[in-house]
């Protein structure tokens, strides 16, 4: 079990020589595997996702993008074991640290969620209980999945609140929701998922009620946390530029399909599927505009370096 001083590491914080994995884990392994999953409406009779794949480990992030009804939530709630009612995982695989999760109990779903694998979601405040302070609530996860003492636990939290760049962690645990602004409550959210120490975060359009500075803000954040704590993400979003700030590799959904999939820059140079195109030319913004022209500065700096090396020789 990882400790949340090593997998959350403010930058205050001493340097800990500790691991954030055990010595029994390949560290490059997958941590979250989905293999062809099918979920259907059982209620309906009807399959709704045809069949998504992807491997994730740790410290890297994979996109899936698409519109509205994709079937984006759904794969997502399929890893988490909270599909909605009548909802069920009809074909393929799951396995989340190597354990399949089709057989697991309650009791070991709730032992797995929040502790390895976690989720933020839309609309931050509907998660938080607006009568009981922000940073008590964050206490309480890390009373309940960590066991710790009353003491213990407001120290960890305002470590977090500091993890997540709130500027003044000491003050933000005493407030209440409707003190904070959006932005403020999804990384208040964002501490809260990932106060256990998960391997695995899910941010389901996380960022899509932001404006676009505080929705780049919290990229950020998310980017930051894979690289100092190794977490891996599933990034969700029907807006291609937001997966294309953060992702190694992106999956675009069309009606429950996965039409498109692969590395995010061949996907976004070269897409294969007349939707992904629509897609890319849909979103002229921001994040779009600053991936691809990082990726053109890039081409350019890796052709100067050629030439010089070519002039030298
Ligand atoms: N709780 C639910 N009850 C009934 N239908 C649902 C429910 N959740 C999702 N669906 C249906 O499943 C399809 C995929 O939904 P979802 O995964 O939420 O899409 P996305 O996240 O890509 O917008 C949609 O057609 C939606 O109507
Ligand atoms: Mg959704």
């Amino acid at each position: 079990m990882t400790t949340l001083s090593t997998n959350v590491r403010t930058d205050t914080a001493k340097p800990d020589t500790a691991q954030p994995t055990g010595p029994s884990r390949d560290p490059s392994a997958p941590v979250l595997s989905v293999r062809d999953v099918r979920i259907s409406d059982q209620a309906a009779g009807q399959e709704i996702v045809h069949g998504v794949g992807f491997t994730l480990k740790p410290g890297t992030s994979v996109g899936i993008v698409g519109e509205s009804g994709s079937g984006k939530t759904l794969t997502c709630r399929a890893a988490l074991g909270i599909l909605p009612a009548h909802f069920e995982v009809t074909g393929g695989s799951i396995e989340i640290d190597g354990q399949d999760i089709s057989g697991l109990s309650s009791a070991q779903w709730t032992s797995l969620r929040g502790s390895t694998i976690s989720a933020v979601f839309q609309d931050p405040a509907s998660y938080l209980n607006p009568s009981i302070h922000v940073g008590k609530q964050i206490t309480e996860v890390l009373r309940v999945k960590k066991g710790l003492k009353r003491r213990e636990a407001r120290r960890q939290t305002i470590e977090l609140l500091h993890a997540v760049q709130l500027r003044d962690p000491e003050l933000v645990y005493g407030q209440y929701t409707f003190e904070l602004s959006g932005g403020m409550l999804q990384r208040v959210l964002i501490a809260a998922a990932i106060a256990a120490g998960p391997r695995i975060l899910i941010a389901d359009e996380a960022t899509t009620a932001l404006d676009v500075t505080v929705q780049a803000e919290i990229l950020d954040l998310l980017a930051d946390l894979r690289e100092r704590t190794g977490l891996a993400l599933v990034l969700v979003s029907h807006d291609l530029a937001v997966v294309a700030q953060l992702c190694d590799e992106v999956l675009v959904m069309r009606q429950g399909e996965v039409v498109e999939q692969g590395p995010t820059h061949q996907v976004l140079h070269h897409p294969l599927h007349e939707y992904t195109r629509l897609l890319i030319a849909e979103h002229e913004q921001y994040g779009l505009d600053k991936f691809l022209a990082a990726e053109a500065a890039e081409a350019a700096e890796a052709a100067e370096a050629v030439e010089a090396v070519e002039e030298d020789a």
